[in-house]
């Protein structure tokens, strides 16, 4: 049987890189893409070991030129394409006050406006598809709000609701738009990859010590998570083969809650968890110090 086409962002580490051994080993054809190429060799070892049906390519989703040469290359190749996954993001942190507006549209222009690149690139490929899908990860941050993240959370509520509508467009031409919204997996977005905005790392901020003490409660959970980032991995292969798989899927620790609590209960019951919950403990933080 013809192996489906499938075109990965952010393969470098983490989602990207674990769904591109999985989906492979599973039968896709994949085209792994990251933005810097120095950081292939581990999935060019495993690729290589096992015989995989996977080709490295470099893509940055904010760099138009980098997205058109590896359509060309895909379309000369395998002549169309079944599955976008829109999954290259990061994560940046910082009081509103002290995030620049540099760092602010530069969070965008990746988590956002780098999806819309690869779908207004990819469009005219999935349509030569009979079963075209585009898998966009957003985050349960893109359905709930925690202070220190907005820019986070504005990237992600801005892809789920491009995601809705676009599902609906794209459902009269036969292609399926689908969201998975993970809560904490341990992969390097909540490490390495971690950005901050760099006014926070100012003591003189005014936002200073909240800052930090919420980054050190983040730390204290990121070291005890638990959650396995292959639940993930498995969801996309269930979305790019199920008949008709949910629109929307959350998975992953507390993020069914969360959604449910945001969504639910009234919204000064969420003021009154984030005050006691989040500031609460950052006030004890701040007293202990
Ligand atoms: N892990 C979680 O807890 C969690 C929860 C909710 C949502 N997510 C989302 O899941 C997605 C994958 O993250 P992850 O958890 O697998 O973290 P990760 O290990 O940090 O992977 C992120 C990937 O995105 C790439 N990337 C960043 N900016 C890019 C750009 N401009 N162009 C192309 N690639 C770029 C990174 O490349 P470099 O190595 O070059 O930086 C890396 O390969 C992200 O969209 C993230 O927001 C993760």
């Amino acid at each position: 049987m013809e192996k489906k086409i499938v075109l990965i962002t952010g393969c470098s580490s983490g989602f990207g890189y674990l769904s591109a051994l999985h989906l492979a080993e599973t039968g896709f054809r994949i085209y792994a893409t990251m933005r810097d190429l120095n950081k292939a060799t581990d999935l060019g070892r495993e690729i290589a070991r096992n015989h995989l049906p996977v080709s490295i390519m470099q893509l940055d989703v904010t760099d138009l030129k980098s997205i058109g040469l590896c359509l060309r290359r895909i379309e000369n190749e395998s002549g169309k394409l079944d599955v976008l996954i829109n999954n290259a993001g990061y994560g940046i942190g910082g009081f509103f006050e002290d995030l620049s507006d540099r760092e602010f549209r530069d969070q965008m222009e990746t988590n956002f406006f780098g999806a819309l690149n690869m779908v207004r690139a990819a469009l005219p490929l999935l349509r030569k598809s009979d079963d075209a899908r585009i898998v966009n990860i957003s985050s349960m941050a893109g359905l709930t709000t925690t202070p220190g993240m907005s820019a986070y959370n504005a990237s992600k509520w801005a892809l789920e609701g491009f995601s809705e509508c676009l599902r609906q467009e794209l459902a009269l031409h036969g292609i399926k738009v689908l969201l998975i919204e993970p809560g904490p997996y341990p992969t390097k977005v909540l490490t390495m990859n971690t950005r901050f905005a760099a006014k926070a790392l100012d003591p003189n901020s005014p936002n200073y010590r909240y800052t930090q003490a919420v980054y050190e409660q983040y730390q204290r959970r990121n070291e005890t998570l638990k959650s396995d980032p292959q639940e993930i991995v498995r969801l996309m292969e269930h979305l790019i083969t199920a008949k008709n798989p949910r629109f929307r899927n959350i998975r992953g620790p507390g993020a069914k809650m969360r959604a449910f609590i945001h969504r639910y209960l009234p919204w000064c019951c969420n003021e009154w968890i984030v005050r006691k919950v989040i500031f609460g403990k950052i006030e004890g933080a701040i007293k202990r110090q």
